[in-house]
């Protein structure tokens, strides 16, 4: 199963042993579909932008273009085209509001998971010329324990893998933390819960899935984050733009700029669900106590 991965790596690895690379590959996945993982992507791609950062957003689902319907658009040109050799890697890249660059996947992302040895170098090259454009390509994966959900996270630096406190959310994951787990000595495995209600179902939440996977799989892994859950973020789906762009203040959002503090390394505290008026009548509250 890993053959294709263990290839790309290599042919990565050759590369890398003439130049480091630069571009961080960051791989979001999920055991188990609709968790948020699309809606992390899009977001987290905005608020690293406003890190500074350069972002590509590689969509990596097969067949279902989430990427493109979260933003809305219908490019024309996917990696379909990279891989016929019809379009170079400039010509696929779709930039859409916000600055971010969204590397189509489609179908052509089934043919990705497939290739020869020969064609992976071809789309490695093409990949490695993205290094001009971006400081970081993130990857919808799509969800489960698929040959090219597995063949993404294995060629990436980072993955992210999205739960929910859900049981079969977790249970799923943990299932694709088993899958990954040979791939552990090289890999950052890091988790974000979404939608919980609170700072405290996020954190134990995340402590069953860390004390299992510490003790079953010998795993070693990194609470990321968690996003609240945000009736605002099901509005932005319905209206086809990112919360990031279409709420900018919403809950959802604030977690996941806090998020992307934590994947570039600056350290913040988690936003809490205090602010507007309801932080403001609760301080108001706290100083009546004094
Ligand atoms: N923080 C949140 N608060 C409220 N609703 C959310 C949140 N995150 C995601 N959702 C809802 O969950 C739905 C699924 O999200 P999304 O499409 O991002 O999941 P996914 O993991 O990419 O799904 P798939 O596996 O089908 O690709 C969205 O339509 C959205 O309404
Ligand atoms: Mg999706």
């Amino acid at each position: 199963m890993y053959d294709q991965a263990s290839t790309l790596r290599k042919l990565a690895g050759e590369r890398d042993s003439t130049r480091k690379r630069n571009m961080r590959v960051i791989a979001v996945s999920s055991g188990k579909g609709g968790v948020g993982k699309t809606s992390l992507v899009v977001n987290l791609a905005l608020a690293l932008i406003e890190h500074n950062h350069r972002v590509i957003v590689l969509d990596g689902d097969l067949g279902l273009a989430n990427v493109d319907v979260a933003f809305g658009i219908t490019p024309r040109y996917s990696i379909k085209h990279l891989l016929s050799g019809e379009k170079g890697i400039e010509e696929i890249l779709y930039e859409v509001e916000g600055g971010v660059k969204v590397l189509p996947g489609a179908s052509g992302v089934i043919e990705l998971a497939n290739l020869d040895r020969g064609q992976l170098k071809n789309v490695l090259v093409n990949l490695g010329r993205l290094e001009k454009y971006t400081d970081i390509l993130l990857i919808d994966t799509g969800a489960g324990l698929g040959h090219n959900v597995l063949n993404f996270i294995c060629a990436s630096d980072d993955v992210i893998v999205v739960m929910t406190p859900e049981p079969p959310s977790m249970t799923d994951a943990y299932g694709l933390l088993k899958s990954i787990r040979s791939q552990a000595d090289r890999l950052n495995i890091n988790i974000v819960v979404n939608r919980v209600k609170n700072e405290i179902e996020a954190k134990q939440a995340y402590d069953r899935l860390e004390h299992a996977v510490t003790k079953f799989l010998g795993l070693s892994i990194n609470l990321l984050g968690w996003v609240y859950d945000d009736p605002l973020v099901g509005k932005s789906v319905m209206e086809q733009k990112p919360v990031g762009l279409s709420h900018p203040t919403s809950y959802a959002y604030k977690c996941v700029q806090w998020i992307a503090s934590n994947v570039t390394g600056i350290f913040v505290d988690p936003p809490t669900q205090n602010g507007g008026i309801k932080g403001f009548l609760t301080s108001l509250l706290k100083g009546n106590q004094n």
